[in-house]
């Protein structure tokens, strides 16, 4: 986790410059200048970025370093994406050298024709394409995954929210999870698996957890009725079976995971070759494929509604 000491909790402003801001139109930054591994990474200062109409200009006071950052950082991609990867980000470098796709701070730039935020505003949210929140700046679309920090939050904590939240909130909806329906998460203790996890719950699921056997208890504190520690057992021989299977790690195959699964059951895998949701068999209700998560608003204020109140 990033953090910017700037010893002020949301609500509650206290404007400490950092010394390299004193040059008002400057910022740091963390600059990523080449694909490789964390030695790539060093701290330096950009321009401070000015927002467009629509756009609103968080001074960021949190920002996770996500599994997200560390593949795009080390071009880490499934078989035959790097060379899209390198066309989308920038064949040698980075276009954009700042990583992060999550920010929390507090708003104090608007762009003229913004109405729903102030400055002052104490937000949070996810700009998956954008990237560019370690900094100590950010410019986010008004309308985009953007939303209050709920009262009591801190910073850091809304920071680790909007990745596995989010995510975990897209692909249970792509498997169109009803209340009452059996779950599996593989690789539940994650930051997605995690997020899923007490979703599910909150949903009204009973959840089964596999994750290493050291964080068994803290997956059943989080609400899973059944834990299955992967280094002792594996999963795909489980005399159960699952309406659901959300899949974040990717290490069975697909055949062994549909064995566990209901008829009429869905498997929602998260990365690696396996990208759709497979249905089993044909009568599966139609489910939109899941590749990856589009983080919006509604999203967002789905994962802070279901994990606040
Ligand atoms: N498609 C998208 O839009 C999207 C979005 C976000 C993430 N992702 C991908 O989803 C994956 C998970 O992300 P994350 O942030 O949740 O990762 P993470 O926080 O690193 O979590 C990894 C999880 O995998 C578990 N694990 C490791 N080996 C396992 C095994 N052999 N069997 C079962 N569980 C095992 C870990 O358990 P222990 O810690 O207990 O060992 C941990 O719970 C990543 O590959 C990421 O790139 C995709």
């Amino acid at each position: 986790m990033l953090t910017i000491d700037r010893t002020i909790r949301p609500g509650r402003v206290q404007e400490k410059a950092i010394p390299s801001e004193s040059a008002c139109d400057r910022m740091v930054a963390v600059l990523c200048s080449q694909y490789g591994g964390p030695q790539v990474v060093s701290v330096g200062d950009l321009p401070r970025p000015v927002p467009g109409p629509d756009e609103i200009r968080v001074r960021v006071m949190a920002s996770p370093i996500t599994v997200g950052d560390r593949r795009i950082r080390s071009l880490d991609f499934p078989q035959g994406m790097k060379t899209l990867g390198r066309v989308a980000m920038g064949w040698r470098r980075l276009r954009n050298p700042v990583l992060g796709t999550v920010f929390t701070g507090q708003i104090d730039a608007v762009g003229k024709n913004v109405r729903a935020w102030r400055a002052g505003d104490a937000v949070f949210g996810r700009d998956g394409r954008g990237m560019g929140c370690h900094a100590a700046y950010k410019l986010v679309n008004s309308l985009g995954a953007i939303a209050p920090i709920p009262a009591g939050l801190s910073f850091e904590g809304a920071a680790a929210l909007p990745f596995g939240g989010l995510t975990a909130m897209h692909f249970l909806r792509s498997a169109q999870l009803r209340p009452g329906e059996r779950l599996l998460i593989n690789g539940a203790s994650g930051t997605c698996g995690a997020a899923a996890l007490q979703l599910a719950v909150a949903a009204g699921s009973p959840v089964t957890a596999v994750c290493s056997g050291r964080k068994l208890a803290w997956a059943r504190q989080l609400g899973a009725t059944n834990v299955v520690d992967y280094t002792a057992s594996n999963f795909t021989q489980l005399p159960d079976q699952f309406d659901v299977i959300f899949d974040t790690v990717g290490n069975h195959c697909v055949a062994d995971m549909l064995r566990v699964l209901k008829p009429g059951g869905r498997l929602v895998p998260q990365r690696g070759r396996q990208r759709a949701v497979v249905g089993q068999p044909a009568s599966a209700p139609a489910a939109r494929p899941a590749r990856h998560c589009r983080a919006d608003a509604a999203g967002l204020d789905g994962v802070v509604l279901l994990q606040f109140e």
